[in-house]
């Protein structure tokens, strides 16, 4: 898939409607601080996945001066042509060739990745972005993942609502058995996940990079089996804590991740280190990516020069696959097919 051509208005410093087209390879996005770069990277990512990638209200994204915006733009994929688009009017909405979608009707059909070089630093050492990173790859690539997801956030809001206000027994026993539910499918896909994107990175990108993923409570699993039993009776003896703190103590939403080089976690490695590694996971993962839906994604890379050395950044940009990548920087690269200036 890859994204022909997007047309951006009322958003950020992007007041009146401009068009920015890219070509099906690797495009660089160059100009001065504040000249707009980050700015289409975001309404891009916004076409995929209905919000941002910073943490703003979408009223925050409207221009200044207007209180509308509008993104529109053709994607191709297979040689057919689609549209997506989305606006804030009065509310937010997505259409798919003119007809109001939401995000799992666009992650079939669009799916942008995004790596930024602003804050990759703290997500490594962050249990909860890492659990976000890690839960928006598996989504790409398992349809189901998101509405199993949802899902298990309905039970746990119910959950913890009864926790609070009326602890009655029978009741949580009862919401405890749709959450095992969840929590077994939701456990085995991450297991999965994470088991296979160890095996793309360390056959082709680094043998010395592993994500170990471990579940909240290791109760539910005997060397990686899961059991339905299990989770259930795990949850079941920790009722009584639960009902006492008023709160739950385990779930896959307290799950965690960590990446390790060579034993050591990642997050205590340099700052180049770091970006380095972390992009050889999002390339094994365009790998996956590949393998399971037969085309790649949109890679989105946010001042993909900052932090790497020339030696790094090179390595990397001869590992990137032929796909779509739209790059930002400060400086220009002849080493991309596409060039776009912006001026301030
Ligand atoms: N809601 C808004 N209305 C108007 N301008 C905005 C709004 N939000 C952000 N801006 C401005 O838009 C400009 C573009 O921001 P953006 O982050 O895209 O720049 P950039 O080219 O990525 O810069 P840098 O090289 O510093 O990363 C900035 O000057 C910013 O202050
Ligand atoms: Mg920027």
């Amino acid at each position: 898939m890859f994204i022909e051509n997007i047309e951006i208005s009322g958003f950020r410093n992007l007041y009146k409607k401009k068009v920015f087209t890219f070509t099906n390879s690797k495009n660089i996005i160059y100009g001065p601080n504040g000249s707009g770069k980050t700015t289409v990277l975001e309404a891009i990512y916004l076409l995929g996945f209905g919000r941002s990638f910073l943490n703003v209200k979408k009223e925050e994204l409207l221009n200044n001066s207007s209180d509308e915006f509008f993104i529109n733009s053709s994607i191709i994929r297979s040689e057919l042509e689609f549209n997506i688009s989305a606006a804030l009017t009065k509310n937010f909405s997505l259409f798919l060739d003119g007809e109001k979608t939401g995000i799992s009707g666009i992650g079939r059909n669009f799916f942008p990745l995004f790596f930024s070089s602003s804050d990759y630093v703290s997500l490594i050492s962050s249990r909860s972005s890492l659990r976000k990173l890690f839960d928006k790859f598996i989504f790409g690539i398992e349809n189901i993942y998101s509405g199993e997801l949802i899902e298990y956030k309905k039970v746990i809001r119910n959950k913890t609502y009864l926790l609070k206000h009326n602890p009655d027994r029978v009741q949580l026993e009862g919401w405890n058995k749709l959450l095992a539910d969840y929590v077994l499918k939701i456990t085995r896909m991450r297991f999965d996940f994470i088991r296979k994107i160890n095996n793309y990175i360390q056959n082709k990108y680094c043998s010395g990079i592993e994500i170990k993923y471990t579940p909240s409570s290791s109760g539910f699993y005997d060397s990686e089996e899961f059991k339905l039993e299990k989770v259930l009776s795990v949850l079941a003896g920790i009722l009584e804590k639960e009902i006492l703190y008023k709160n739950l103590a385990i779930g896959v939403h307290l799950d965690k991740y960590e990446i390790f080089l060579d034993k050591r976690p990642l997050r205590l490695y340099s700052s180049g280190e770091k970006k380095l590694n972390l992009l050889y996971i999002y390339l094994a993962y365009i790998d996956m990516f590949l393998s399971k839906r037969e085309e790649y994604p949109v890679f989105l890379i946010d001042d993909y020069d900052i932090a790497m050395d020339k030696a790094n950044t090179e390595i990397l940009m001869s590992k990137y696959p032929a796909m779509q990548i739209i790059a930002t920087s400060v400086r220009n690269n002849k080493n991309f097919d596409s060039i776009i200036k912006l001026i301030s």
